[in-house]
């Protein structure tokens, strides 16, 4: 790929992008399955292959991947350890064999030993359907009614919580908390019984569950706010949330989805010491391949051992993803320390660079930066810190951020063109990367966002 004199590696949008998604258009409708990869303002990329941190579209053109397929591929593209065991499983044993296998049990003893409070697991294929699993488990377990969710947080696109996604200011409760309102058409209403609250106010917690005394079956949360931009949880916020579900009996669920061997091999629980009575995991547990994991204490998922609690799915569990799940907890179980560390590393690079960055040229943002979960936000103004949605939503400067996503995919970095969508990094993405990145962080700004 030339360098242009512009600082872009290539000229325009890539043009083979643009006309296979208009073929693709014809077949699948808006182009591709998942609408939060073709957004009207994405400028085309349609990839061909990966490796390591890096994409390559139809073009051939080459892209720093900030994005990790949003957030699975924790070692990177084609990650070696976890290919070769997907293909050996595949070639020497099968992919579905429709049998309880010695695999799972093994995943799952690999998986308790980073989540101690997990005694019993069931996998599944996505995250929507483990998280509509694990409400129904709560309502079960303790025959309450309501479900507690936090503005800004996704839970999954199922009707048991899909909530207004990315919603506007005018669509929040105007009160501490509210009803969920309906994520799409076609719900039949909203999710039914499932009450939406601010994120990092306790008060607002306390209020909803006292105004609906001891009919909560759960609170759930992302323990590190990640769908509408990276928020992180103030601190003592996860121990209020704790000590206040206990208080309230009703049961405290981690959707550790995104956060899950991402923010430590342990998740959010691990990193900020506050265990949760049911977890779920998904995107980095499989490193690209398509897990979901619900887990409780014996306990809890009595109902699901006897069968009175329905739990099923023609994939669930299937061994070829369970093999890329055992790779994935191999590596993590023996180089924690190393794995950890460098992402650490990597992400702080990349988050203090871009905040010097935008801070020396005058540009209003926030940086956040959980461990490999990075925002880097543009703000309509000098915002000050953001610890809740609504904040975010208000002060965050979405066409400005388009305008810069637009100018770096053209460089050669990619990250999603919604700034509430993180940026993730991977054990791949190496200090040269980061490097590269801050340069055409710098020179795209000064592009776009001055004057
Ligand atoms: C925190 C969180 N929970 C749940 C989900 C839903 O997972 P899936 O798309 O696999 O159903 C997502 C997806 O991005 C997520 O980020």
């Amino acid at each position: 790929m030339t360098q242009l004199t512009n600082g872009k590696l290539f000229e325009t949008v890539s043009t083979g992008s643009e006309q296979q998604l208009e073929r693709a258009r014809q077949s699948i409708a808006g182009g591709d399955n998942s609408t939060m990869r073709v957004l009207p303002y994405h400028l085309p990329l349609v990839a061909t292959r990966g490796q390591g941190s890096t994409i390559w579209d139809v073009d051939d053109n080459e892209y720093i991947d900030l994005n990790m397929a949003y957030g699975p591929l924790i070692f990177g593209h084609r990650p070696p350890a976890v290919i070769d065991a997907v293909v050996r499983q595949l070639t020497e044993s099968g992919s579905q064999l429709g049998f309880p296998a010695e695999m799972t049990a093994r995943v799952a003893e690999k998986v308790k030993l980073l989540y101690p409070h997990i005694e019993l697991m069931r996998f599944s294929s996505t995250g929507s359907e483990a998280i509509a699993a694990a409400l129904r488990l709560a309502r079960t377990f303790t025959e309450k009614r309501y479900i507690i969710a936090f503005e800004g947080h996704y839970h999954g696109s199922s009707d048991a919580i899909f909530n207004r996604y990315h919603a506007p200011l005018e669509d929040l409760p105007e009160g501490p908390y509210g009803p969920a309102t309906p994520g799409t058409l076609g719900m039949n209403g909203a999710p039914h019984d499932v009450l939406v609250c601010r994120w990092n106010s306790p008060e607002a917690l306390e209020q909803c569950l006292s105004d609906h005394a001891d009919d909560v079956a759960a609170v759930i949360m992302e323990p590190v706010m990640g769908n509408g931009g990276v928020i992180p949880p103030n601190p003592d916020f996860l121990d209020v949330a704790r000590a206040l579900t206990h208080e309230h009996g009703a049961l405290l669920i981690f959707d550790e989805v995104i956060t899950g061997m991402r923010v430590a091999p342990g998740g959010a629980q691990d990193r900020y010491g506050v265990e949760a009575d049911i977890t779920i995991l998904s995107k980095a547990l499989g490193g690209g391949f398509p897990i979901s994991a619900l887990g409780s204490t014996r306990e809890i998922m009595q109902s699901i051992v006897e069968g009175r609690l329905f739990h099923g799915g023609v994939y669930s569990g299937n061994t070829l993803v369970m093999a890329a799940a055992d790779a994935v907890l191999d590596e993590l179980h023996a180089n924690k320390e190393g794995i950890y560390q460098h992402l650490e590393s990597v992400s702080e690079t990349l988050a203090t660079g871009v905040e010097e960055i935008f801070t020396r040229l005058g540009i209003p943002h926030r940086v956040h930066c959980v461990g490999p979960m990075i925002s880097m936000v543009l703000t309509h103004d000098d915002a000050g810190p953001i610890t809740s949605y609504r904040e975010m939503r208000r002060h965050c400067d979405f066409d400005k951020y388009i305008r810069f996503q637009h100018q770096l995919q053209q460089s050669g970095v990619y990250f999603h063109p919604n700034q509430f969508e993180p940026l993730f990094l991977s054990t791949a993405h190496t200090h040269e990367d980061m490097a590269t990145v801050l340069e055409r962080i710098e020179d795209g700004a000064r592009a776009v966002l001055l004057g």
